[in-house]
């Protein structure tokens, strides 16, 4: 089949498919990338957003496209795929010159564990966040709980991917033919009677178009904000109090309190003569004020992500003084090296600022977050 002359090859993919297939491969790696580390959380919704347009795209692709991109032109049934599958390293094994059968079941699962992903992965960011179109909508114990889906579906898909990839390997050798390479020029060989289609310029045109433009829109902030660090984020706002940012900002940080449960704030306004070895001096009427603040605003009320972890984090029976001294707070933490500790610029863990750029505001955003150098 090598030395087949040129004229037998013929376009399978088009330019817009072959086009979004690479770019569902950027967009899935640059996920994996970017999981798990809430600072790189704006990129990773990028991609997330990205893989979802990509996605958009191929439904749509998959029903008015080109020949070989058309779902109904490689939907097989299951006894297809074992029938293809059994006799794949035997003599009787059949060539498929677009999707074969097996492969064509991993793009289906790949295009709902897809969409699956995206899906609670907003879930995940409206509730946990009180981000995207869902903020507001969904409470944190909703976000969390899809959170655990989100990731177990995207695991999936890699195992999906992974198996796509082998299976890509195994009929390339079978068939003597690179199937990597067909993808990026679109030619595969083939019979006299295959279809030839056209390369869809147009299309591709427009689809490049649009993932440019709308890369340009999502990070457009950074261009355009007038602020010296960027925050892609705005959460909700907290709640201020004047007098509580007067009586406990002369010292530190005055930190809000939905960083610390109701009990905490309590007891620290009644120990308010002993406060870590200093005496805050404050009056009945203004520890009455600054109490009803605490607790009208305390973690209790779950208004952010950190003060949900908090609540959850603390046993009913303990009323910590030190947010530093939280379980949730430790584990953030824990993974930042011992010599940034020591930056000038730090002196104690208490002061929060200098690596959260919103800790005033209390609402310590993902994207609100560095490290100095
Ligand atoms: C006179 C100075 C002073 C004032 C005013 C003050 N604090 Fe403090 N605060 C301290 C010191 C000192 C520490 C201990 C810092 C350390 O050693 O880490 C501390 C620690 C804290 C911590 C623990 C930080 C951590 O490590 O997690 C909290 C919470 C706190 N203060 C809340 C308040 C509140 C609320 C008020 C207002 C009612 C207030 N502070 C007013 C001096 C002050
Ligand atoms: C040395 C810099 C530094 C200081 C000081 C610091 N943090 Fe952080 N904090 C970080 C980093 C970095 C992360 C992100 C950890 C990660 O996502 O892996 C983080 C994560 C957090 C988170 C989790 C945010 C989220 O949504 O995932 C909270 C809440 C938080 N910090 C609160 C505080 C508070 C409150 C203080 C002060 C008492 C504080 N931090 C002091 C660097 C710092």
């Amino acid at each position: 089949m090598n030395n087949l002359p040129k004229k037998n090859r013929i376009r399978v993919w088009d330019l817009p498919t072959r086009l979004f297939h690479w770019l569902l491969v950027f967009a899935f790696a640059l996920v994996w990338l970017t999981q798990g580390d809430d600072r790189y959380l704006d990129i990773h919704l990028f991609a997330g957003y990205l893989f979802l347009g990509l996605l958009g795209f191929r439904l749509i692709w998959g029903i008015m496209g080109s020949y070989y991109a058309k779902f109904h032109n490689f939907s097989y049934n299951w006894p297809t795929v074992w029938h293809y599958l059994t006799t794949l390293f035997t003599s009787k094994r059949s060539h498929f010159i677009g999707h074969n059968p097996a492969g064509s079941w991993a793009i289906f699962i790949i295009l709902i564990l897809g969409l699956l992903v995206a899906v609670t992965g907003l879930i995940t960011l409206g509730g946990e966040e009180q981000h995207g179109i869902l903020a507001g909508v969904i409470g944190f114990a909703t976000g969390n709980y899809f959170h655990g889906w989100h990731e177990l579906m995207a695991w999936l898909m890699l195992a999906i991917v992974s198996l796509h990839i082998i299976g890509v390997l195994v009929e390339s050798y079978l068939h003597r033919e690179n199937l990597i390479k067909s993808m990026i020029t679109g030619y595969k060989l083939s019979t006299p009677c295959d279809i030839h289609v056209k390369p869809g310029y147009f299309t591709a045109i427009s689809l490049f178009l649009a993932v440019i433009i709308g890369t340009l829109g999502y990070f457009s902030g950074y261009f355009l904000s007038k602020a010296e660090v960027y925050r892609p984020f705005i959460g909700p706002k907290l709640i201020q109090n004047e007098l509580w940012n007067e009586a406990c900002g002369e010292c530190h940080l005055s930190y809000h309190p939905n960083l610390l449960p109701m009990r905490s704030w309590q007891k620290m306004l009644s120990e308010q003569d002993n406060h870590f070895g200093e005496d805050l001096y404050l009056e009945g009427e203004t520890i009455l004020e600054l109490l009803t603040f605490a607790s009208q605003n305390a973690a209790e009320n779950e208004f952010t992500e950190a003060a949900w972890n908090i609540t959850h984090s603390i046993p009913l029976t303990k009323s910590p003084l030190r947010i530093t001294k939280t379980t949730y707070w430790l584990e953030q933490h824990i993974d930042i090296p011992k010599y940034i500790w020591k930056h000038p610029d730090i002196i104690f863990q208490g002061n929060c600022g200098v690596c959260h750029l919103d800790a005033k505001l209390g609402t310590f955003e993902d994207a609100a977050m560095y490290l100095p150098n």
